[in-house]
């Protein structure tokens, strides 16, 4: 094992809540990376498993910065475990190369609920992920002891801690919006997981397959007819919830101010700050919280663009990963809490 510093090519935004507002943070747009602080900054690598693509990063825990280029893979088809290990696998390997550590936790989401270590459902992967022992798997390719968690709630957890969610108190619901729609409910800081409240029923229909920000380009609407579909999903959650607040997150909320003004929803609704990477730092951060990495008080970082120093490369040809034994005292699904 290597023991240099990260050398931080990348970071992010970071910083306190910001008040409750229908406008888009400015957070997160384009300044100069930040450099990891101190010789051994806490790391634990991310790694978010998408229906589109696979993205990982090690991420710096004082600040919520990514401390390496952030690594996307396109999601190989069929989404098989057989096909995805592998790359989850790649992505980790290529990280640890950037900050010269073999030995960060590291943390996996994936887009269906979390139970004891398997894959419940899945809704925009391939059904052979239904009950499947990912934790295991990813433990056994990764060769440390994989931390599985659904992809809304390590969203919900790295806002909660790095942005958009520090200092909010009281019912907090975050929805991401990608593929499907995540979701992850706080109440006074602590998540109830596996929500899955993309999946409330609407008109008679899956409530994701209308307000999902991937219905907007595959069905060419326009912001507002989106929004309004979005609205109406929010509507529902909020006659069952009564949030306080509501954070939207996933990459569409860049931009925010092409369909925040149509929404009419009652509670306050915030832009989450961490976008599309909120992924990969809730999954480093619930990692690090399983290996019991002291974690300081947050530090401020600059923001940087969220599309700088992206990594794209392509999926490795089709391999066998069948999964085996986890590491001993492999943890499998901890609870990603904001603090
Ligand atoms: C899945 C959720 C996931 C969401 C976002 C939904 O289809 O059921 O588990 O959080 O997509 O990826």
């Amino acid at each position: 094992m290597m023991d240099r510093p990260a050398p931080a090519r990348r970071a992010r935004r970071g910083g306190e809540a910001a008040a409750p507002t229908r406008r888009a943070t400015a957070r997160g747009a384009g300044s100069a990376p930040k450099q990891a602080r101190g010789p051994h900054p806490l790391l634990a690598i991310g790694i978010d498993i998408g229906g589109s693509g696979i993205k990982g990063a090690a991420v710096d825990l004082r600040t919520g910065a990514f401390a390496s280029p952030r690594h996307r893979i396109r999601t190989p088809q069929p989404s098989t475990p057989v096909n995805v290990l592998p790359v989850v696998a790649r992505i980790a390997e290529m990280v640890r190369q950037d900050v010269g550590r073999a030995d960060l936790p590291v943390g996996v989401t994936f887009p269906a609920p979390i139970l004891e270590g398997r894959t419940m459902s899945a809704a925009n992967v391939d059904a052979a992920w239904i009950g499947y022992p990912a934790d295991k798997a990813l433990s056994n390719v990764l060769g440390v002891p994989a931390v599985l968690m659904n992809d809304g709630d390590a969203a919900g957890a790295a806002e909660m801690r790095f942005g958009a969610g520090r200092g909010h108190a009281g019912t907090v619901l975050l929805l991401t919006l990608g593929t499907g729609v995540g979701s992850a409910l706080f109440v006074d800081g602590r998540l109830l997981p596996n929500t899955e409240l993309g999946h409330v029923e609407i008109r008679g229909k899956d409530a994701e397959k209308r307000s999902a920000a991937v219905n907007r380009t595959t069905r060419r609407l326009t912001w507002r007819a989106w929004a309004a579909l979005l609205d109406e999903h929010m509507h529902a959650l909020d006659r069952l919830f009564w949030p306080d607040v509501i954070i939207l997150g996933g990459g569409v909320s860049k931009n925010a101010d092409r369909f925040l003004k149509y929404l009419t929803v009652r509670p306050p609704v915030i832009v989450a700050e961490l976008r599309g990477d909120a992924g990969i730092v809730g999954a480093a951060l619930v990692a690090a919280r399983a290996a019991r990495l002291h974690l300081p008080p947050v530090r401020r970082a600059p923001a940087a663009s969220p599309a700088a120093n992206v990594v794209e490369a392509e999926a490795p040809a089709e391999a066998e990963a069948p999964p085996e034994a986890a590491p001993a005292g492999a943890p499998t699904t901890p609870t990603p809490e904001a603090e």
